[in-house]
């Protein structure tokens, strides 16, 4: 025991004593010429975050040198991580960041130092993206999954009469939020709700909390609102998967999903857990969010851009006018989950 911490320490210590040697030290990790692309993950703890890492580490492998960051959900930790990665000559960085609104500091981090910056994930707002030539970004439209994930709602519960179990003709539903101000959050709440009611169909919103895209805070959430509304609840809409799971959770220990016991939940994501829950009929469906394309776009224009080139030259992707790369939402449902799986694999 005591000598595997030894032998841990030393090589804490060698590390440390690598990383201090500054620029040549970190582009010799990765052989030779490469360009060294400044990683920051807003929390390595979110589920589909550690998806998109994996991509972007597969991607990266043998074209260049990736410097990780886990941002621990804290902006000022992630401001010193890129100091410290500027400081130590990175080529370009691609910044997942911890608060949206934190966009502004982070470019004027990288004018100073003249170097290009790739946003993925949290999309900053159009006024930060426009303050930076050298900055683009990847993620997705929004709004988009909050469309795609009404869809789905809506020819369920028209499928299905026998969801609205008090026959009141309208969907009572409660709704996991993710992170308030996180554009995805706020876009997935408006546009379920309203592509639903566009539809036609009437609705209730028994409860509506943010569960921070978390599984553990959601379930409580829907301790708390079973306890409360019990069979009142028709419809669990999660902004994210990580929220879905948490309330299927809750609902088997309810009893939910034995005997005749039903209660519809959506998600949006399509991680690999939610696909198996969809499988054994304990989610209707989710909303493919492209973990492995958008890992790809992040490294494919920050290793451009991080060697002086166009961000597109040698890809197929396309930047919209506020230089954004946005990969397309996929609707999933057992239909189709076959392409869902081969996403994630
Ligand atoms: C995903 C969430 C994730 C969040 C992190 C969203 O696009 O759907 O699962 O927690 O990004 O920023
Ligand atoms: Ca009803």
């Amino acid at each position: 025991m005591k000598k595997s911490l030894a032998l841990l320490l030393v090589l804490a210590l060698s590390i440390s004593v690598f990383a201090g040697c500054g620029k040549k030290a970190v582009e010799t990790a990765g052989g030779g010429d490469l360009p060294t692309i400044g990683v920051t993950i807003y929390k390595y703890d979110d589920n589909f975050m550690s998806f998109v890492r994996r991509a972007i580490e597969k991607n990266a492998e043998g074209s260049a040198t990736l410097v990780l960051n886990d941002s621990q959900n804290d902006q000022a930790k992630q401001n010193e991580q890129v100091d410290l990665m500027i400081s130590k000559g990175v080529s370009v960085l691609a910044i997942n960041l911890v608060d949206p609104q934190a966009a502004a500091t982070i470019i004027s981090k990288a004018k100073d130092a003249n170097l290009p910056l790739v946003f993925f994930n949290k999309e900053p707002s159009a006024t930060d993206m426009a303050s930076y030539d050298k900055c683009w970004y990847v993620g997705t439209t929004s709004a988009e999954s909050g469309i795609i994930q009404g869809e789905l709602i809506v020819e369920a519960w028209k499928a299905n009469p026998e969801w609205d179990k008090n026959g009141d003709g309208i969907l009572q539903y409660v709704l996991l939020k993710g992170e308030p101000g996180h554009p995805d959050a706020e876009a997935r709440t408006t546009f379920a709700v309203s592509t639903v009611t566009d539809a036609g169909i009437k609705v209730e919103e028994l409860e509506l909390q943010t569960g921070m895209w978390d599984t553990v805070k959601a379930k409580e959430l829907m301790d708390t609102w079973l306890s409360k509304h019990g069979d009142a609840i028709e419809f669990v809409i999660a902004n994210n998967d990580g929220m879905a799971l948490g309330a299927v959770s809750s609902l088997q220990a309810e009893g939910y999903f034995t005997n005749d016991k039903f209660m519809p939940v959506v998600g949006v994501d399509a991680i690999p857990d939610v696909l198996t829950k969809i499988e054994e009929g304990t989610m209707i469906g989710t909303v493919l969010n492209d973990a492995a394309n958008q890992g790809k776009a992040t490294v494919d224009l920050s290793r451009n851009v991080g060697q002086g080139k166009d961000p597109l030259e040698g890809t197929s992707w396309i930047l919209d006018e506020t230089k954004a790369v946005r990969v397309p939402y996929v609707a999933v449902t057992m239909e189709n989950i076959e392409m869902a799986k081969k996403s994630y694999e």
